[in-house]
């Protein structure tokens, strides 16, 4: 076969290039689509017997000359604008695309008369809305938004060729699709978007419309059914056994990503449509008769989904999204340098800034001429000359260093992040608790314990205000004791291999490598307020010094002292030590392993001697 696909590169579109690709690569298979921003980027390279052609299907000069050259002897048309919500604001945008889009295709497939199969996809929607007996393929249309009229008049041009014209074709009309890829305009996608940035579903109306849902794969086989046996002339429906009114499968979504929570307290409502269809019933008589039936489970291809959503990188997947811009304060620092490629490597822009945090104005000026989408803040006073540690804070005359660099600076950037509407994330720290003999882990919502040093007040005192007044905007990154693959003096494996005396207490502790790629997901999500990022569970110092003795230094030594001894003859100030509760990191990234099992791989592969 030799395929063109008009609107490849739409949600049901790609579905389908990818399986033929996977299951027909030996079909020519050309993708004509003009890339609007709900379309996915991921197709858009040709290779072997895939061509990609961005254009538009109401160029007829290049339809034919795409009919030509490859030879075509099917199409299968997709491409459409299928936004039922913009179709209310923007209407002759769509009688353009998909009336005189439609039109112009099938005239280019009339004059270059080797067609052999036009597959023309329309939707339920051409129906109107169902308040009778379930609609057949010999139902009457009767539309009530200018979406589904757009793919009516489409439908009865396609009905003329095949009379007027003998043009082979036949009409798929499904019902709601959903899957993996769907721009998020559509519900399922926007919900699940909604919730994993932790915000409410916004419901249009009261909720109780119905929609049959149907996964893409089936959808995408109930396509390839009437591809390869429909009849020429034939309408066939793709109809769902799934029918939920839209609140509920709004609180099946909350169920399925927050279990804990109630699905009330996650659902707001919103105005409604111009109108809104009050329901689509089909049956597919037709298609079942070809061998179709829907396989996919509505709770597994859910479930399918929100895994989907949870991964996928908005900046590269859609046309849509705007590269992401981050403005970073502290690109120079230990954690700068290794964020920075990692933001680079995930497609964002990277701007380094020029302006001090704590110089409000400049600040401003800097972020009105870059126009970041995050502003990232990696600064913090933790050592300076003659220091590797935060003891260079307890000198005297620091104090205002210690406060500008710590507090006012991000404090400064998360207030203009807060007034120009923009996602910040803000490396803190969670050295501002320590054991309270409690027994309890720290969590997000608990406030600062630990006053034992200069640096672990401030950074408390940034954490409150982070807490209390930006949490809307600000991700607040707690991490700890920083461990990373490579040795160095702000490492904390080299520094501890590199004392003599050691006060070992089990601690909640920050594996760079694994936490920093869950920071640039939670940029492009943009989820905010405080964050416990270290590994799982708690590790001592001795655990790793045993472990660097047993795998790379049998000959290591050090000496164990108690706190008081530490304070006495160590370091000027007190350390913090704790442990985090780390629900919200695993319930958004479960796959982060425990401190032990990082810790452990670690020092098994990369070598710390001499570091
Ligand atoms: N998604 C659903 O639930 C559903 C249900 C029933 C029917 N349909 C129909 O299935 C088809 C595909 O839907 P989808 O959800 O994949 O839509 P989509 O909006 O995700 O994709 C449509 C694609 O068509 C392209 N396109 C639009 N106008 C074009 C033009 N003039 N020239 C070239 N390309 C153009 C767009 O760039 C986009 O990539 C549409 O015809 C739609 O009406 C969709």
């Amino acid at each position: 076969m030799r395929l063109l696909v008009t609107g490849g590169a739409g949600f049901i579109g790609s579905a389908f290039c990818r399986r033929l690709r996977k299951d027909f690569p030996q079909f020519v298979l050309v993708n004509l689509d003009c890339l609007y921003p709900c379309s996915t980027r991921t197709l858009s390279k040709s290779s072997g017997t895939y061509h990609f052609v961005k254009g538009n299907i109401q160029d007829t000069g290049l339809v034919s000359a795409l009919l030509h050259k490859y030879s075509i002897d099917t199409v299968v048309h997709f491409a459409a604008q299928s936004h039922v919500d913009t179709s209310f604001t923007d209407p002759m945008s769509y009688t353009r695309d998909n009336v005189l889009g439609t039109h112009s295709l099938l005239e280019a497939c009339r004059m270059y008369k080797g067609i052999q199969r036009f597959v023309h996809i329309s939707t339920d929607e051409v129906y109107g809305e169902n308040t009778g007996p379930v609609f057949t393929e010999s139902s009457l249309l009767k539309p009530t938004n200018p979406y589904a009229a757009t793919k009516a008049s489409a439908e009865m041009l396609v009905h003329s060729y095949i009379h007027s014209y003998g043009l082979p074709a036949v009409i798929i009309r499904s019902n709601n699709v959903y899957g993996p890829g769907q721009y998020p305009e559509k519900v399922i996608p926007k919900f699940l978007f909604q919730l994993l940035d932790e915000q409410k579903l916004t419901i249009q109306g009261t909720g109780h419309q119905l929609r049959s849902f149907l996964h893409v794969e089936d959808a995408v086989n109930a396509v390839l059914c009437v591809l390869f046996q429909g009849l020429v002339g034939e309408v066939y429906n793709i109809s769902s056994h799934d029918e939920v009114s839209i609140k509920v499968l709004a609180a099946m979504l909350v169920q399925l990503v927050k279990p804990e929570e109630k699905p009330e307290d996650w659902i707001t409502f919103v105005d409604d449509r111009n109108f809104n269809d009050k329901r689509y019933w089909i049956e597919s008589k037709p298609l079942a008769a070809l061998g179709w039936t829907q396989r996919i489970p509505f709770a597994e291809g859910l479930r399918e989904t929100m895994e989907w959503y949870k991964t996928v990188d908005k900046a590269t997947y859609w046309c849509d999204a705007k590269q992401p811009k981050a403005l970073v304060w502290g690109h120079k620092g230990w954690i700068g340098q290794q964020f920075v490629p990692l933001l680079k490597a995930k497609g964002y822009e990277v701007v380094e800034a020029t302006s001090r945090a704590d110089d409000r104005e400049a600040v401003q000026a800097e972020v009105d001429s870059v126009h970041p989408t995050h502003l990232v803040c990696l600064i913090g006073r933790t050592h300076g000359e003659g220091y590797t540690t935060i003891d260079y804070l307890e000198q005297p005359g620091k104090l205002i260093e210690n406060l500008t660099d710590n507090l006012y600076g991000p404090l400064c950037l998360a207030n203009t992040a807060k007034q120009q509407g923009l996602h910040m994330l803000y490396m803190g720290t969670g050295c501002i608790f320590t054991y309270d003999g409690s027994g309890q882990k720290f969590t997000e919502s608990d406030v600062p314990n630990f006053f034992g040093s200069e640096y672990s007040t401030v950074k408390g005192i940034t954490d409150r205000l982070m807490c209390e007044q930006f949490a809307d905007t600000v991700l607040n990154v707690r991490i700890r004791m920083p461990i990373s693959k490579t040795p160095g003096p702000r490492n904390f494996i080299t520094k501890i291999i590199n004392y003599k005396n050691i006060c070992s207490i089990p601690n909640s502790m920050t594996v760079m490598e694994d936490i920093l790629p869950c920071l640039v997901t939670c940029m492009d999500k943009k989820i905010t307020g405080p964050l416990n990022a270290t590994n799982p569970c708690v590790i001592e110092h001795n655990t790793i010094l045993n472990w660097y003795k047993e795998l790379q230094d049998p000959e290591h030594a050090w000496t164990s002292i108690d706190n008081t001894e530490l304070l006495r003859s160590c370091v000027k100030s007190a350390r913090s030590n704790n442990e985090l509760d780390t629900t919200r990191l695993q319930t958004l990234f479960p796959s982060v392993p425990t401190i032990q099992v990082s810790v452990r791989r670690i020092l098994e592969t990369e070598s710390f001697r001499s570091s």
